[in-house]
């Protein structure tokens, strides 16, 4: 290999991405390919305390704006002292999420505006977007069943969502976000019926990166 791969993966919360990166994390050991396992928001030290105010702080009110700084933040962070260096390396940098849940999250369904987090997006990336986007796409009726509080690697509980995960309503705006974004994207963005067994999804998604590898 002699550049790197970017690969993100979005999706509802709920929708079986950490599942789905623990199986390509193994499937790149198992072939000997250099990696790093990252995250938006939380994949620096920054990142941490930026997460730990979004999602540990309920009593602390964000508007939809200044939340979007706050996840551009963590991402100019995380582009200049992770993901940048590691493809300047020739590694592949597996990202749980990157700027499409920004323009998802707060451009559309929050009502900040695509164009506007998108432009803000390119600025943090440093005009760098990820080379294959895995949208893991499930029904936000299964989604909500499978979402709950859960824990980041501290072991601190996080909510799940500051933006009102109970209301299928709100995932609906969100996964047609996506399905709006994967439409105007279709080379970059995949979309990957995630209602399959994990072992299905797994192969979908492996097909994608075994053809972008050998590309
Ligand atoms: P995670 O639990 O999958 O790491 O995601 C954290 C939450 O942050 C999830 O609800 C999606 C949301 N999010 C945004 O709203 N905007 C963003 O730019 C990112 C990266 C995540």
């Amino acid at each position: 290999m002699t550049r790197g791969y970017f690969i993100s993966f979005e999706g509802l919360d709920g929708a079986g991405k950490t599942t789905q990166i623990s199986l390509l994390e193994r499937w790149l050991q198992e072939h000997g390919i250099d990696y790093i396992r990252t995250r938006e928001p939380g994949g620096t030290a920054l990142g941490v305390e930026i997460r730990r105010l979004l999602f540990q702080q309920p009593e602390l009110a964000i508007t939809p704006l200044a939340e979007t700084f706050l996840f551009q933040a963590d991402r100019a962070q995380h582009f200049e002292t992770v993901v940048l260096p590691a493809l300047a390396a020739g590694k592949v940098v597996v990202s749980d999420r990157c700027f499409d849940s920004s323009i998802a999250y707060q451009g559309i369904a929050q009502g900040v505006g695509r164009d506007l987090v998108e432009r803000l997006s390119h600025l943090a990336a440093q005009g760098h977007a990820p080379d294959l986007t895995f949208f893991l796409d499930l029904d936000p009726a299964l989604v909500s069943a499978r979402t709950d509080v859960t824990q980041d690697s501290s072991g601190q509980r996080e909510q799940q969502s500051r933006f009102d995960s109970a209301s299928e309503d709100f995932q609906r705006r969100l996964r047609d976000a996506f399905l709006f974004l994967a439409a105007s994207y279709p080379l970059r963005i995949q979309v990957i019926d995630a209602a399959q067994t994990p072992e299905a999804v797994h192969q979908a998604i492996l097909a994608h990166v075994i053809s972008l590898i050998h590309s």
